[in-house]
């Protein structure tokens, strides 16, 4: 089975329930449990706390096509960053329009193919990209990615993309010899965003460079204010903060009046606390020296979800689930490893878990950003399958995501 696999989705039933049918049915695989109600809520969230910014969903984050589907039926709009991308976000329904191509260099081929999907906002951060839009999509309307400072984010992207405030001038004196149609202005803060300063920080940068832009005979009209709002179940007064200083400083330099079209590109605040990944133990060394740990072996890894340890610098909590509770909980010094024959798929080296046992289980939460969408097969190690649950007041979207 492989991850575009729907097990099923099940009506109002919570992800505890749905892990202990599935450890009870005699599964043994690893699984997601995914909690659609869950996304449905942040996305409702969003609307209340940041109206003016319509969020365009990150799919590098996580391209599971349900989640693309139910984004899609509540109205959000999609950043792509490749051909395929692109190809899953028109899968869903979504329409051309609702897809921003934010990726500032792009292959010949891939902005080719954009324009025959009729997808024609896209960013750039520099002069060989104008020059090749100039060539293969001349009619695109380009956003120009600004760098802005993201070093309090986990992950920075500031050192690969993003044009300095002092370089605009000149790229934007390019763009006017080459008649490109530059609509506004995009900057992302870096992943994982810790920081509310950093968002006020780039919205008055973005708001230097409207005012610069005008000078050279721009009129922008669009502001992308990208991605990095954090998405665990922990996040939402940090997210709560971010919301009321972005909302401040749009209301100061980028007024309702001023008819500026304002869009987000959040990723892993709609999934990451949807996602519920369940491991199952399949072998245990026990050491035999005093203060040595025991090893816990479960069948995902570091080539396989937990690839986020690497890439996405993630922090995760092991929950255990025993198939036979013991009254004897004491919590022991452990290691958790992946099922792969490399020595470097540790998951985690010391944690503390009650004593368990072969067919327990190890619970991971807040797993679903930059997870799946970056596993491998390696070993010949399927990735989890999915099991969906849906809050039964969201019944209407059942028959949708069913179809
Ligand atoms: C251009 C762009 N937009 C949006 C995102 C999503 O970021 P996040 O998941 O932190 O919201 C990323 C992530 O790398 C990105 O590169």
């Amino acid at each position: 089975m492989t991850v575009d696999t729907l097990v099923r989705i099940d009506i109002d039933k919570t992800v505890l329930d749905v892990i202990k049918d599935t450890a009870q049915e005699g599964w043994e695989d690893p699984f997601y449990v995914v909690d659609l109600g869950d996304i449905v809520h942040k996305y409702n969230l969003w609307k209340d706390l940041i109206p003016r910014a319509h969020p365009y969903y990150a799919v590098k984050c996580n391209d599971c096509p349900i989640v693309l589907d139910l984004l899609a039926a509540l109205g959000s709009g999609f950043d792509c960053a490749s051909k395929r991308e692109i190809d899953a976000v028109l899968k869903s329904g979504a329409s051309s329009s609702s897809i921003i191509y934010a990726n500032p260099c792009k292959a010949g081929s891939f902005i080719a193919y954009a324009a025959s999907m009729g997808v024609d906002v896209m960013t750039f951060d520099n002069e060989l990209e104008l020059q090749k839009i100039k060539k293969l999509f001349p009619q695109a309307r380009m956003v120009l990615r600004i760098r802005v400072d993201d070093s309090k984010s986990i992950c920075q992207l500031g050192m690969k993309f993003g044009c300095y405030e002092q370089h605009v001038p000149s790229l934007l004196r390019v763009a006017k010899d080459l008649e490109i149609n530059v609509i506004g202005v995009s900057f992302h803060v870096g992943s994982g965003c810790q920081d509310t300063h950093a968002y006020a920080m780039a919205l008055e940068t973005s708001a230097r460079v409207f005012a610069l832009a005008k000078t050279l005979g721009f009129d922008f009209t669009f502001l992308d204010i990208g991605g990095g709002f954090p998405g665990f179940k922990e996040d939402v007064i940090l997210f709560k903060e971010i919301a009321s200083v972005i909302n401040e400083k749009l209301d100061r330099y980028f007024p309702a009046a001023s008819g500026v079209e304002i869009i987000a590109e959040p990723g892993r605040y709609f999934t990451a606390s949807a996602f519920t990944l369940c491991t199952n133990i399949i072998a245990k060394r026990e050491l035999s020296f005093p203060n040595e740990d025991t090893m816990y072996y479960v069948n995902d890894g570091l080539y396989g979800s937990f690839n986020c340890l690497i890439f996405d610098h993630a922090v995760i909590t092991p929950l255990a689930y025993q198939m036979k509770p013991s009254s004897e909980n004491k919590l022991q010094k452990s290691s958790i490893w992946g099922p792969t024959c490399d020595g470097m798929d540790c998951i985690l080296k010391t944690c503390y878990l009650p004593s368990l046992n072969m067919g327990d289980w190890i619970i991971f939460e807040n797993m679903g950003a930059y997870t799946i969408s970056a596993a491998s097969n390696f070993n010949g190690f399927e990735k989890p399958i999915l099991k969906f649950i849906l809050p039964l007041s969201m019944k209407s979207l059942f028959n949708f995501l069913k179809k």
